[in-house]
């Protein structure tokens, strides 16, 4: 606790030793003095303008004092504001934090540390900085429009300021509204020596660059402005061309449009150049003065900028008219009233403009309605004013302040030693100036001033501000608060510094004397009805807007509440809004009256320390209690600090509350003390006490539960996976025991089937054939090669030779086969059919099979083309062979083996040989076949060799040594031919009786190329007997030999195949059995 060591002097006045003024103020000093500026009263915040800058400001001492409680470092307004805002967090009370003290004491620049330390702890976030941007933005705007030098502070706010910052339950800003309170407007047109006008004019001349200056049709020069004080133009240590651009980008983060800003300078801008507006003396024709413009060129201008016809603005401002219930009269203004109505004109404009940029201010940081909020409220009020000459103005701000110092009182001083006598708590009184007696003199709603002031402007007949006065002098003549020439006169009381329009009321912080000149006119703050009328008419939107009642249709005859009485209902509400908040007190004091720092002038803090009743506050801080609270929220917030009461207590509020603090060894009887419904707590060490005890509690709370909850999560999460682990398993083993069971059947239908089949085919043996399987499988193997060529057949791709298409294989086994047939086929239809009958080309190629000619039987046109390309030679082999077929196809054995050899006719080299050709004799034609025959004897059956010669008209048999030939016989001899329908070449030459050489008989011969020469002998008999020679294929028939008949039977050897030698056998003299 910094509170008591190493600390300058006392940190709370609270421990101050002894309780005096004078140890206060030396307290109070020496602080001051080594730069502690804030000390401590129990909660409330003392405040000493240091007029310079601190090192005690910004992130880190932020930091610092958000870790902290309040008592643990240095008094700063840091501390208050942390308080303010976790009580708002955690406690879900709406705060105030009432900045009071006298004009420069420093309220302005408290608020602005509260606003920025609460900006600083409160959430974060896109959203939550933009809405923070837009309330700290809103401080420069309002001052440059609000605040003015003034001989006692360079930035006094001349306007009162409350300020409320809505959070959401997380504490994060939501927005905020501000109510402004009577802005000083005289100061548009008149300051007092050594004041400046509000510092927007003077921010706009410097800081306007010179084409905006120019739109506004102004000069930078300060001293060309009748409404700009010349003497002062500049204030020291304020730059304000750089103010400008604060403002101005300040209005561009509140939301302000640019079109806005612009308005807002050009009404701005439109102020200046009326208090330019130079007014002459005129006269009317009757001689009355009038009043008319000099300067015609400024308010042309003006008009322009207005929007409005100069003439127009002129006859607003020199003439009035007064409407009557039946006629409007209008009445020309002398110099002196036309100067009045100017002036009324700029600081309406003035301070309608300063209402409107609030309004607009409010609009950009309003908050959603429905939204749950807290609020807090910060108050930066105008302080307490005593000048040389008080007006009407300086009258209500220090009403103001003597109400503030009411809820001060109210709630420090008076209801707390109160609420000591309600709770039963033995207590000492602590005396105090009660300042309701001053309220009440000012705003009693019949007897008060502000209330006879009303009055005075309602009243018909002739109304002064001394007919006011001695109002006054008459209702208060024996209040001890108000004072005037007249009462002190009555008291014989001399005082030269009394005026006789001067009336002077005994505040709580001293005495004041107000002039009441002009206290009628600035009450009924009424704008003629004529300048209102063309300000509305007007094009300038803005200006336009500011003045609604000049709209002809909502002119009301009405009059408006009074400007007394507007402050009043307002301050009213004000008091109404601080009184449901949970106050927060800072005591701005100003240590000089010089704006110097390190001066600290005994007397003027003392003047301060007194009326603020700051003494009476220690006192009864002292005695009473720092801290107090019902048993129910103190029990409901601190329950968790007994084990009696945590998790449940089920006595009575106060018993628990008693039992908790019972347990606390720091909280003894001295410093705690049970009020009838309240427990009350001396010091707020105890209270911090309490509080970090809470907090260490709810750590262990909170690792509790964290540990619980860990404890959980990890059970839980153990259980899932045990479960998952033990449904993995089951299911990977009943998988596992699928697959096996699986194998094992599979294994055990393979054995069985074995094990069946063995036993089967054991059974079944003794009924099958042997060699079955043999001709079952060729049998299903011919069956399935006769499926596949049936299919060939059907799907023989086309003739074309381009088309290599060929359907695949049905099985495995017949792919050589396919591939064999696929290359026939190709080789087929790529040569022409007579290339494979040519004679001239021996071997002779192989024929396609028979179905394929078929299958692919030539066109009639192409059959015609072939025949026209054929030789009369290859005719007649074709000839020679389609006759053998008709002879011998499907007779006799030996046919099929002779189609494909080609039909030569010779084969004993006939044409070489001379010898031979002479057996021919004087045969003509050509030797039709040539070859050796075998002879078979007719006496044994024994055969011998005999060349055989064919002619056009003979057959001519020789022996094969002799040269001569042995029989001729003619062809018309021959009377058939007999021959078996086996492959063997024995035929028998069936000669006619009547034949020379038929006598002898027939002829019984064997030839190794009987189909040719028989076919030959066949086409020489038709050729040249125009018979046709019987050939019979018979495998029995008769031979004449000689004379008798012999009967030849030709069996087949066992090889069959006409290769083999034929053996005759005689059977008897009319049998000849011929094997072959
Ligand atoms: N904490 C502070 N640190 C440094 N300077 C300060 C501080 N408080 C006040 N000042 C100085 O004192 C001047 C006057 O303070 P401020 O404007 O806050 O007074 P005020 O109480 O608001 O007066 P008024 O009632 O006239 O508005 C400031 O401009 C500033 O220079
Ligand atoms: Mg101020």
């Amino acid at each position: 606790m910094t509170l008591l060591e190493g600390s300058i002097g006392v940190e709370d006045l609270v421990l101050l030793e002894p309780l005096e003024e004078e140890s206060m103020l030396k307290n109070l000093q020496l602080r001051y003095e080594n730069k502690e500026i804030y000390t401590y009263i129990g909660n409330v915040l003392v405040s000493v303008n240091p007029y310079q800058q601190l090192p005690i400001y910004g992130p880190e001492f932020i930091t610092k004092y958000q870790e902290c409680t309040f008592y643990e470092l240095k008094p700063h307004i840091y501390a208050l504001a942390n308080v303010a805002y976790q009580s708002l967090k955690f406690r879900d009370r709406d705060q105030c934090i009432l900045i009071t003290g006298e004009s420069g004491a420093g309220k302005t620049e408290a608020s602005k540390l509260v606003m920025s330390y609460v900006a600083a702890v409160c959430g974060k976030g896109e959203q939550v900085n933009s809405v923070k941007e837009q309330l700290l933005q809103s401080n420069p705007v309002l001052e440059a429009f609000g605040n003015a030098k003034t001989i006692r502070n360079n930035n006094s706010s001349r306007f009162g300021k409350y300020m409320d910052i809505e959070f959401d339950f997380k504490g994060s800003p939501l927005g905020g509204v501000i109510t402004n309170y009577l802005l000083e407007k005289s100061r548009v047109v008149k300051q007092l020596k050594g004041e400046r006008n509000f510092h927007i004019f003077y921010q706009l001349l410097a800081g306007a660059d010179a084409q905006l200056l120019a739109a506004l049709k102004l000069e930078r020069d300060t001293g060309g402005y009748a409404y700009l004080n010349r003497e002062v133009s500049r204030v020291d240590g304020m730059d304000d061309a750089s103010n400008f651009k604060s403002v101005q980008s300040a209005m561009t983060v509140i939301g302000f449009s640019e079109e806005e800003i612009r308005w807002v300078l050009e009404v701005t801008a439109l102020v200046l150049k009326l208090g330019n507006v130079k007014l002459s003396d005129e006269f009317q024709a009757n001689g009355i003065p009038a009043s008319g413009i000099s300067d015609a060129r400024g308010v042309r201008e003006i008009g322009e900028m207005m929007g409005l016809d100069s003439k127009e603005l002129e006859r607003a401002l020199c003439s009035r008219t007064m409407a009557t219930a039946k006629e409007k009269v209008v009445t020309a203004l002398n110099v002196v009233q036309a100067q009045y109505a100017r002036d009324a004109l700029a600081k309406n404009i003035y301070s309608r403009l300063f209402n409107w940029i609030v309004n607009r201010i409010n609009e950009s940081i309003k908050v959603g309605i429905g939204e749950k909020k807290k609020v807090m409220g910060v108050l930066d009020i105008y302080g307490f004013e005593i000048l040389e000459d008080n007006s009407f103005e300086q009258f209500v701000i220090n009403y103001c302040n003597e109400k503030l110092q009411q809820v001060f009182i109210e709630l420090t001083l008076k209801e707390e030693q109160e609420e000591y006598k309600r709770e039963g708590i033995p207590w000492k009184k602590v005396d105090y100036f009660d300042n309701g007696i001053i309220c009440n003199l000012i705003e009693h709603n019949q007897r008060g001033i502000l209330a006879m002031l009303d009055e005075e402007c309602l009243r018909p007949g002739v109304v002064s501000d001394s007919t006011f006065l001695a109002k006054l002098n008459q209702l208060f003549s024996k209040h001890s608060h108000y004072e005037s020439k007249v009462t002190q006169n009555a008291q014989r009381q001399y005082d030269h510094t009394m005026g006789l329009s001067c009336f002077r009321i005994c505040h709580y912080a001293g005495k004041v004397t107000y002039n009441v000149n002009s206290f009628i006119d600035k009450n009924n703050d009424l704008l003629f009805r004529d300048l209102s009328q063309a300000m509305w008419k007007a094009k300038h939107p803005l200006l336009r807007s500011l003045f609604p009642e000049g709209d002809p249709k909502q002119a009301s005859l009405k009059r408006p509440p009074t400007a007394g009485a507007q402050f009043k209902s307002s301050v009213a509400i004000l008091m109404k809004n601080l009184y449901s908040k949970n106050p927060n007190y800072i005591r701005c004091i100003k240590p000089n009256e010089h704006q110097q720092r390190g001066q600290f002038s005994r007397e003027l803090v003392a003047t301060q320390a007194r009326y603020l009743g700051l003494l009476e506050n220690v006192r009864v801080r002292r005695a009473g209690y720092a801290f107090r609270q019902g048993y129910k929220p103190f029990l409901e917030r601190y329950r968790l600090l007994s084990r009696s009461t945590w998790p449940r207590w089920n006595g009575g509020d106060r018993e628990g509350v008693e039992k908790i603090l019972g347990e606390l060894s720091a909280c003894t009887s001295e410093e705690v003390t049970f009020g009838k419904t309240k427990i009350f707590i001396k010091s707020p060490k105890t209270l911090f006490y309490l509080e970090e005890q809470r907090r260490l509690r709810i750590q262990q709370l909170a690792t509790l539960i964290q540990k619980i909850y860990r404890g959980w999560r990890c059970r839980t999460h153990y259980q899932q996976m045990r479960k998952s682990q033990i449904l993995i398993s089951s299911w990977f083993r009943g998988t596992m025991q699928k697959k096996r069971y699986g194998k094992m059947k599979a294994s055990v239908l393979l054995i069985q089937a074995f094990v069946r089949g063995w036993k089967a085919r054991k059974d079944y043996r003794k009924y099958f054939r042997s060699g079955a399987a043999l001709t079952l499988s060729s049998f299903i193997y011919k069956s399935l090669a006769q499926k596949f060529l049936l299919g060939l057949k059907n799907n023989l791709p086309s003739t074309s030779i381009l088309d290599k298409k060929w359907p695949a294989a049905p099985y495995k086994c017949f792919t050589t086969a396919n591939q064999e047939l696929q290359r026939l086929y190709h080789q087929w239809k790529c040569l022409p059919l007579s290339f494979h009958i040519s004679v001239s080309l021996p071997p002779f190629p192989a024929l396609p099979p028979s179905s394929m000619i078929i299958a692919s039987a030539p066109t009639h046109s192409q059959c015609k083309k072939f025949r026209d390309q054929l030789s009369p030679k290859q005719v007649e082999v074709l000839r020679e062979k389609l006759c053998a077929s008709e002879l011998f196809k499907g007779k006799k054995a030996a046919y099929p083996p002779s189609v494909p050899v080609p039909f030569r006719g010779d084969y004993i080299g006939l044409r070489g040989n001379p010898k031979l050709q002479k057996l021919t004799g004087r045969e003509e034609g050509p030797v039709l076949m040539a070859e050796t025959v075998r002879k078979v004897n007719r006496g044994n059956g024994k055969t011998s060799s005999r060349i055989l010669l064919l002619t056009k008209g003979h057959v001519i048999l020789t022996d094969s040594k002799k040269s001569q030939a042995k029989t001729v016989i003619g062809l018309e001899s021959v009377a058939g031919v007999s021959v078996t329908s086996f492959q063997d070449g024995l035929f028998c030459l069936h000669l006619s009786e009547i034949s020379s050489v038929g006598s002898k008989g027939d002829f019984l011969l064997v030839s190794e190329h009987v189909v040719e020469l028989l076919t030959k002998m066949y086409r020489a008999v038709l050729d040249t007997t125009q018979r046709q020679l019987p050939i019979t294929v018979a495998e029995q028939f008769s031979v004449k030999f000689k004379e008798s008949n012999v009967t030849v039977k030709v069996t087949q050897g066992p090889r069959g195949n006409g290769n083999g030698k034929l053996s005759c056998k005689k059977k008897g003299s009319h049998g000849l059995e011929v094997t072959v």
